[in-house]
């Protein structure tokens, strides 16, 4: 059984797997190297032996005990045939969206649009680097994929005022996600994926009706997830109550996020445990990584705990300081 399932599924306390959000990525000079030469970033994606490369760029450095697939929430509704574009320095944009064309639109089409991604996951389920670790598939909660589909720009600055008005089409398009959703991770688990993170970045943005936006979307998608005997791991970042959060939804494993004080979970939420580290931290020094790295570690001593982050790596992290965090972690007894 590979280490994270030990944590997941054995429930075990005494061995610490480590991997991090948006590990295949720009902090990686042989991923900038890729990334210089191919503009396109969907194309770069939809490019099987490239994703396949950068996918296993960090395993090759690092040998971290899971793969994350190369790719992006964004890739469904690019599926579902909406413009999506990444402008340099700048994020996604995307295009109109048409509900009516989604409403009409052919399972078989969205599945042949990502095809690359499960032929991605068929290749590199049999490769010998990852022996004994996890190959993580993933996919954008209904939430935050509704939040890019209307809003259209990253909600950064916060929504649009027209977002929470068009109720009709606000239910509208959570409901044909949860379906093209549930195509998505059907497809990663039948090509390979080992377990399934779902990714909701903008959850903190809910702050009224959070069944109908959060718990019941996401619930079903974990529902769904775990009936192909497959655990998910899910990270709501920002929400203010993780513990009702996995009451109501019921994970396999939780990803808390840097504003949450890892000891006032303890004794609450009795689920697995992934990730919290600011990864601002990363940026400092190591004397002040060994010190918040142990806060961790301590506090989830006796708790099954998956180290990784509060949010995906920062760009601008040094490798030398990556090679420490694993050190730290390896190293805790
Ligand atoms: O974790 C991994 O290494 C696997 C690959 C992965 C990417 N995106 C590659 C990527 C994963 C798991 C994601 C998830 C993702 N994508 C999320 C959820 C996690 C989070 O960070 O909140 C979100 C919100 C997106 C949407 C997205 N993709 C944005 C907002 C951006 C631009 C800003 C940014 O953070 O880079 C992307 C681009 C993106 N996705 C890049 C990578 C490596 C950078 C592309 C580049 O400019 O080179």
């Amino acid at each position: 059984m590979t280490p994270i399932k030990e944590c997941l599924i054995n429930n075990k306390t005494d061995i610490n797997p480590i991997w991090l959000m948006r590990q295949a990525g720009r902090y990686l000079p042989e991923f900038r190297e890729i990334r210089k030469k191919n503009p396109n970033f969907i194309d770069l994606c939809l490019n099987e032996e490239l994703s396949e490369t950068i996918t296993l760029q960090p395993i090759d450095r690092f040998d971290f005990d899971a793969a994350i697939i190369f790719s992006d929430i964004l890739m469904i509704p690019y599926g579902m045939g909406q413009d999506v574009e990444f402008k340099k320095n700048f994020g996604p944009k995307l295009g109109n969206l048409n509900i009516n064309n989604i409403l009409d639109l052919d399972e078989n089409d969205f599945k042949s649009r990502l095809d690359p991604i499960y032929r991605l996951l068929e290749n590199l389920k049999n490769n010998k680097k990852l022996k004994n670790k996890d190959l993580i598939g993933f996919v954008g909660a209904p939430w935050t994929l509704l939040v890019y589909m209307l809003n259209k720009l990253s909600p950064k600055n916060g929504l649009s005022k027209v977002f929470f008005h068009d109720k009709d089409l606000i239910s509208k398009t959570l409901k044909i996600l949860d379906k093209f959703i549930k195509i998505h991770i059907r497809k990663q688990i039948e090509s390979g994926a080992t377990l399934i993170q779902i990714f909701d970045s903008w959850a903190g943005l809910v702050n009224k009706d959070l069944s109908k936006y959060l718990y019941e979307p996401t619930t079903s998608l974990v529902e769904y997830t775990k009936s192909l005997g497959v655990p998910v791991i899910c990270f709501p970042r920002g929400i203010s109550d993780y513990n009702k959060f996995c009451d109501e939804v019921r994970p396999n494993m939780i990803n808390i996020d840097y504003n949450i004080e890892p000891k006032d979970l303890l004794n609450k939420i009795k689920i697995p445990i992934q990730g919290g580290l600011d990864p601002k931290i990363l940026l400092t020094n190591r004397e002040n990584l060994n010190l918040e790295v142990n806060k961790y570690l301590r506090v989830f001593k006796d708790h099954p705990y998956v180290f990784n982050l509060g949010h995906g790596i920062l760009p601008e992290t040094k490798i030398e300081m990556v090679h420490e965090l694993i050190k730290i972690v390896r190293d805790f007894t």
